[in-house]
């Protein structure tokens, strides 16, 4: 897999500007192995963020609004999350994907999970969904929020936001987007009008506020899915 190497330096010195001004995040990440909850999810980080990065926000809201006496924890993807051999960051994102998922399905029998992933953390959650996860952990998976995916493809039936009609710098084609559709019903994909890289536009903000922006309508869409 190739990325357009210009347009991934200017992005990576742009994140790298956004993530240095970025406010770290004080929550408590409750990690797989931890105790079982009943809905666990599980959050990818974008290219040069700390953990847990903007999601941070997502898994307060939906944490925060479970009725009482259900419990809810997040899990880290651990992955480099760098421009610096990218596919290899995104494959490594992968594999702990789906051995974390895994593990925690087979560990936690009676808990709902959900992925999210943001930019390059959404690349990876995509692709972690359309691999092959073993059936008791595929049908625990309730939800997957994906926002600013490298891999946004235009006109899929879960796509929203002004985007929605726009293809990323890496669209998915053929097996590689009938795989992921499969899921189109436990899937919404956030995508700006100007987002470099899920919409090839020009504007790097509008990469930067997916979580201003979405937080309520993408919490909802989870908790209508558990
Ligand atoms: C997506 O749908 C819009 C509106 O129907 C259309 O203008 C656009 O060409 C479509 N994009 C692709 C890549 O098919």
């Amino acid at each position: 897999m190739h990325t357009p190497s210009i347009l991934v330096s200017a992005l990576a010195l742009a994140l790298a500007q956004a993530a240095a001004a970025a406010p770290s995040s004080v929550l408590h990440r409750r990690q797989a192995n931890a105790e079982c909850t009943n809905v666990q999810v599980f959050v990818a980080r974008g290219s040069l963020e700390e953990i847990p990065g903007r999601q941070g926000k997502l898994v307060d809201a939906v944490c925060g609004g479970m009725p009482a006496g259900t419990t809810c924890g997040s899990t880290d993807i651990q992955y480099p999350a760098t421009f610096d051999a990218y596919c290899k960051s995104v494959g490594s994102g992968v594999s702990f994907a789906l051995r974390a998922v895994e593990a925690y399905a087979a560990a936690c029998p009676d808990s709902k999970m959900v992925l999210t992933g943001y930019s390059q953390g959404a690349h990876l959650m995509g692709d972690a969904t359309t691999a092959p996860l073993a059936a008791a952990a595929a049908k625990k998976v309730m939800a997957v929020t994906l926002f600013g995916d490298v891999r946004h493809t235009a006109n899929q039936t879960y796509n929203l936001g002004e985007g929605a009609g726009k293809s990323g710098i890496l669209p998915r084609k053929g097996a590689q987007l009938t795989g992921l559709n499969v899921h189109s019903d436990k899937i919404h994909s956030w995508c700006n009008g100007q987002d470099p890289v899920c919409s090839s536009g020009n504007d790097l903000d509008q990469h930067l506020t997916y979580f201003d922006q979405f937080t309520p309508d993408a919490a909802a869409f989870i908790k209508s899915k558990l």
